[in-house]
């Protein structure tokens, strides 16, 4: 079986679209939904109004991966809200939002809160792209007075959605605050922000906003992304759950993450360059990878990580 259970919820299958891909719309939302071998989906990180989101091209695919400055375009938090209470009967689904300040974030929470959503909340600490405004999980003080502000009254299942993070100092301080509250799980990693690619052709950046800075996704994240699962799962709580996102292009690479200590897994950059046929795809790949070792639960091998 490839099942996992979050909050209580019980996910009929381990992978779902990461937070921004293939989720801004009913339409696409719809498509993730119904989608063979997609066990959740995840909403595009909501702010309280509409975003139109950054201009000019935004996103490219590039040798290794993707770079994207999207800037939160979004149809607000009403309009996922409306969307996830009409279809979380069907399935377990995280509802994600961005708040660009605490007293954003704080007012979203209060309005879930009082809504009939009985879903997952994904709240994002770590959009690299909107100009002016740091990625709130690199300031430990700041993430922890947003988690004692909503733990005060937030009591649905709340996890973050965090950056990666590239020093074992920093796996420890992030943890450290993390173990302080009763969340339901942590997803590991948003993208590798603030890279720059170049267009050999033309010698200009490959995305326009911010001056062609962008976060990283893709192949190129992978190791980056198991080190946070890796380094995050042997710190957490137990009861935290770590949903692992981050260069998952085959069987092999979600085998990696459960591996590392992943209940779920994301998928972004392959998912935007093959839509969501991918989901089976990819099912049907772990199927075979865990066959060759033996496998025939993804419970037999998560964390299961041998070191030298
Ligand atoms: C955007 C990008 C992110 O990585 C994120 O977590 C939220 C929003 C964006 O540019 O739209």
């Amino acid at each position: 079986t490839m099942t996992a259970s979050i909050a209580g919820f019980t996910f009929e299958d381990i992978l779902l679209n990461a937070a921004g891909v293939y989720c801004q719309t009913t339409e696409e939302l719809d498509q993730i939904l119904t989608a063979p071998g997609a066990g959740s989906l995840v909403t595009k990180s909501a702010t309280p109004a509409e975003r139109a989101g950054n201009p000019g091209v935004r996103y490219a695919d590039m040798p290794l991966g993707s770079i994207n400055s999207m800037g939160l375009p979004n149809l607000s938090l009403d309009y996922y809200l409306d969307y996830a209470i009409a279809h979380q009967d069907e399935k377990p689904l995280f509802l994600s939002i961005a708040g660009l300040t605490k007293a954003d974030n704080l007012q979203m929470l209060h309005e879930i809160q009082d809504s009939d959503f009985n879903g997952l909340v994904e709240l994002n600490l770590s959009c690299p792209n909107v100009p002016g405004k740091p990625q709130t999980g690199y300031d430990f003080d700041t993430t922890r007075q947003i988690l004692e502000e909503t733990f005060a009254f937030f009591k649905k299942p709340l996890g973050v959605k965090l950056p990666p993070y590239f020093d074992i100092a920093h796996f420890d301080m992030i943890a450290a605050v993390l173990n302080d509250f009763p969340l339901a799980f942590v997803n590991t990693i948003n993208s590798i922000g603030n890279g720059l690619m170049v267009d050999p052709e033309t010698d200009t950046a490959m995305i326009a906003p911010k001056g062609g800075f962008g976060g990283l996704g893709g192949a190129i994240a992978k190791p980056t992304a198991l080190a946070n699962v890796r380094g995050l799962r042997q710190r957490l709580n137990a009861g935290i759950k770590v949903i692992g996102t981050g260069g998952v292009q085959n069987g092999r690479d979600v085998y990696d993450l459960v591996l590392c200590g992943a209940d779920l897994v994301s998928v972004g950059t392959t998912l935007h360059q093959e839509g969501p046929e991918v989901f089976n795809r990819l099912k049907a790949e772990l199927a075979e990878q865990m066959k060759l070792k033996g496998y025939d639960d993804v419970n037999q091998f998560r964390s299961a990580l041998q070191t030298l």
